[in-house]
């Protein structure tokens, strides 16, 4: 069942975006994300590099992949696999994302 959270207004994510973020869950924690605004495509991860936990958004993007700075590994941000090792990597965390009249809204399941 989907669990659709505020994230902000359209405006927060304008084109070329890699905006890092937090949605708040219901129970007041804290999800952190990194949304992108591709050609007009809003995309979103978890801020969690799956490799040691650290911020993936900190990351440099070129096309639909993101860099982690830290130890080099690179992510699909449509799906968030790990490039440099598809079949076994660890995948990066996605979360379905939309724009509800002018709120975008990620989907934490
Ligand atoms: S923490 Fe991202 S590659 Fe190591």
């Amino acid at each position: 069942m989907p669990n659709w959270t505020d994230l902000g207004t359209a405006q927060d994510f304008p084109p070329d975006a890699q905006v890092c973020t937090h949605a708040t869950i219901d129970d007041g924690k804290k999800q952190e994300v990194v949304v992108f605004n591709i050609n007009g495509e809003l995309h979103c991860m978890a801020n969690i590099c799956p490799h040691a936990g650290l911020p993936l958004g900190d990351g440099e993007r070129r096309g639909l992949t993101i860099t982690c700075p830290y130890h080099g590994y690179t992510y699909n941000i449509r799906n968030g696999s790990d490039l440099d090792d598809p079949e076994f990597g660890l995948p990066a965390t996605v979360y379905p994302i939309r724009v509800e009249g002018d709120t975008v809204q990620i989907d934490l399941g």
